[in-house]
């Protein structure tokens, strides 16, 4: 069967990831979160003063060849997690303090131009699900399938909250539909790689579709073109 490149891109929260990796483990194909990319390397920047109260971002630029970002297969949880230098930052990564501060880091070009060189690395061989905001824009504007994945703004706070909640944050359901919006806004408003919908993606409001669902359709419009 050949092997194609899957990108889903799309809102905050969208549970992208979910199906993603679903989807990869059905096909045998690699799957790519690059959002735990963006949100390592603003670890990083938060680790080293370099965005916090006041913000250094020359200081992180010429810190980018000091990150050294990895995916690890864990076996167990059937998934690869974030390790930064070498540390596994999988949890670190998921939290406010993070998600709070990531848009921002997003923004900046010479970021974006390393993460990007990487993820088109890693999709070299084809046979990859790569979730973000511009993976069927920028990243793989020649990807096979390209869904792109909505929800309203509270369905998305509500999957979010619950799932912070079930890792013991304390957080609350207002703090993150701000964040959610937030994020949108500076994603799809920046100047440099805008979240938006490629012209040959699909759009696909999961608002009032449950996990089984998306997968069944998402798998089906990926049968199609294979
Ligand atoms: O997907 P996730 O919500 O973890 O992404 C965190 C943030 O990383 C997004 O809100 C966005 O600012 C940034 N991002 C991006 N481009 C990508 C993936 C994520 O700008 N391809």
């Amino acid at each position: 069967m050949e092997k194609i490149t899957i990108a889903i891109d799309g809102y905050s929260s969208t549970g992208k990831s979910t199906v993603a990796k679903k989807l990869a483990a059905e096909l045998n194909y690699i799957y790519v979160d690059t959002g735990a990319m963006y949100r390592a390397v603003t670890l990083f920047a938060i680790e080293n003063s370099c965005i916090g109260d006041t913000d250094n971002i020359p200081g992180l630029i010429e810190n980018l060849p000091n990150i050294n970002l990895n995916f690890v297969p864990n076996k167990e949880l059937g998934f690869s997690e974030m390790y930064l230098n070498g540390k596994n930052v999988e949890g670190e990564i998921r939290t406010m303090k993070v998600s709070r501060e990531v848009s921002k880091v997003a923004t900046i070009p010479e970021v974006r131009h390393k993460l990007v060189e990487m993820q088109q690395q890693m999709g070299k061989e084809k046979g990859l699900v790569m979730d973000g905001r511009d993976i069927g824009t920028v990243v793989f504007p020649d990807a096979e399938l390209k869904i792109f994945m909505t929800a309203s703004a509270n369905a998305r706070a509500t999957r979010r909250y619950k799932e912070l909640l079930d890792r013991g944050e304390d957080v609350s359901f207002e703090e993150i539909l701000e964040n959610v919006q937030k994020r949108d806004f500076i994603d799809s408003t920046r100047e440099i790689s805008p979240l938006k919908k490629a012209e040959d993606a699909i759009k696909f409001d999961n608002s009032d579709m449950g996990l089984e669902e998306q997968f069944e359709r998402i798998h089906d419009f990926a049968l199609r073109v294979i």
